[in-house]
């Protein structure tokens, strides 16, 4: 587990797990900057080599029609997502 002080200020990307597919990430930001909302399930990397599942909601942050900035709500996944989200992410891993 990383602790926030060793978060706060750094990109996202420091989370990313080598399973995670780069159309997931594709996706993710060509709708949040299209001013959309995005949801979907993403397997984090922990600081001792574990991970971790969320469903995170990307939400841009829009003021005065621009998008200033994201915020990113996550819940815990069933087991049953997981599994769904493993298969199509190592299909898509497995596709490149
Ligand atoms: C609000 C927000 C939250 C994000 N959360 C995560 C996350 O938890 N894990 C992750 O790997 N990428 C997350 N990303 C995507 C990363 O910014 C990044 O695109 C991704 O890790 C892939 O890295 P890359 O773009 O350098 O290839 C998030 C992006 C946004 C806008």
């Amino acid at each position: 587990m990383l602790l926030l002080p060793e978060l706060l200020g750094k990109p996202h990307h420091i989370l990313r797990h080598p399973d995670m597919p780069s159309e997931a990430f594709a996706d993710l930001w060509a709708t949040v900057k299209a001013g959309n909302k995005w949801h979907g399930y993403v397997k984090n990397l922990c600081k001792d080599g574990g991970h971790y599942w969320v469903y995170a909601t990307v939400v841009p942050n829009i003021r005065r029609g621009e998008v200033v900035g994201y915020t990113s709500v996550r819940r815990k996944p069933s087991r049953s997502k997981i599994e769904e989200a493993s298969k199509q992410y190592a299909a898509l891993k497995g596709a490149n």
